[in-house]
């Protein structure tokens, strides 16, 4: 087991509640946008060796989106709660229209081939095992009639976790 592996997550409250950013592509070219959707978990190993993962959904009008079909890296990023201003703004503007990462006051950093940020206290890097859009098919009506009604689905990215960095 890694160390990170062992530590404890409050993942509902952490995605729900407190929020991140999900970041893709490299310190060549990168976009980041507020999620508040994200699982942790394990998978395509037996019991005790499955691989730890870390799950996104992205919708295809965000520019994140774009990038994340291309990058073989993300990172899942969580900051402390006197960040909860900028990741606001990281979610009701669009890396389309400028560098909105200094606009929110943050400060981009590399790591494991990611982009992560000075900002964050903990960090999941991943490296891209799979991404597909939801099918209207598979979900439930109540989904599909609901938020989907006039809005395509999220796109799913799974990525295993190669790298954390907990500052907590
Ligand atoms: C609190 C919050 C949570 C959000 N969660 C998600 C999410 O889980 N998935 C998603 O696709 N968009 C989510 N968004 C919307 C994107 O962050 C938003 O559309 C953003 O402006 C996209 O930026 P981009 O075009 O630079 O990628 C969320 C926004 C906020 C404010």
């Amino acid at each position: 087991m890694k160390p990170f592996e062992s530590r404890d997550y409050r993942i509902f409250d952490m995605f729900n509640n407190q929020w991140a950013l999900a970041t893709a592509g490299d310190s060549s070219r990168y976009n980041t946008c507020t999620i508040a959707w994200g699982s942790l978990g394990t998978i395509w190993g037996g019991p005790g060796g499955g691989r730890p993962i870390a799950t996104i959904y992205i919708n295809p009008d965000r520019y994140t989106w774009e990038l994340l079909k291309e990058s073989d890296v993300f990172t899942v990023d969580f900051f402390p709660p006197e960040y909860r201003k900028a990741l606001g703004y990281l979610g009701a503007h669009s890396g389309r229209d400028g560098d909105k990462v200094a606009a929110a006051g943050l400060t981009p950093k590399e790591l494991a081939g990611g982009v992560t940020f000075e900002e964050a206290n903990l960090t999941f890097v991943c490296h891209k095992l799979y991404q597909a859009p939801f099918e209207r098919a598979g979900l439930a009506d109540e989904i599909n009639q609901g938020i989907y009604r006039n809005w395509q689905p999220h796109w799913m990215f799974v990525g295993e976790i190669i790298e954390v960095e907990d500052k907590r």
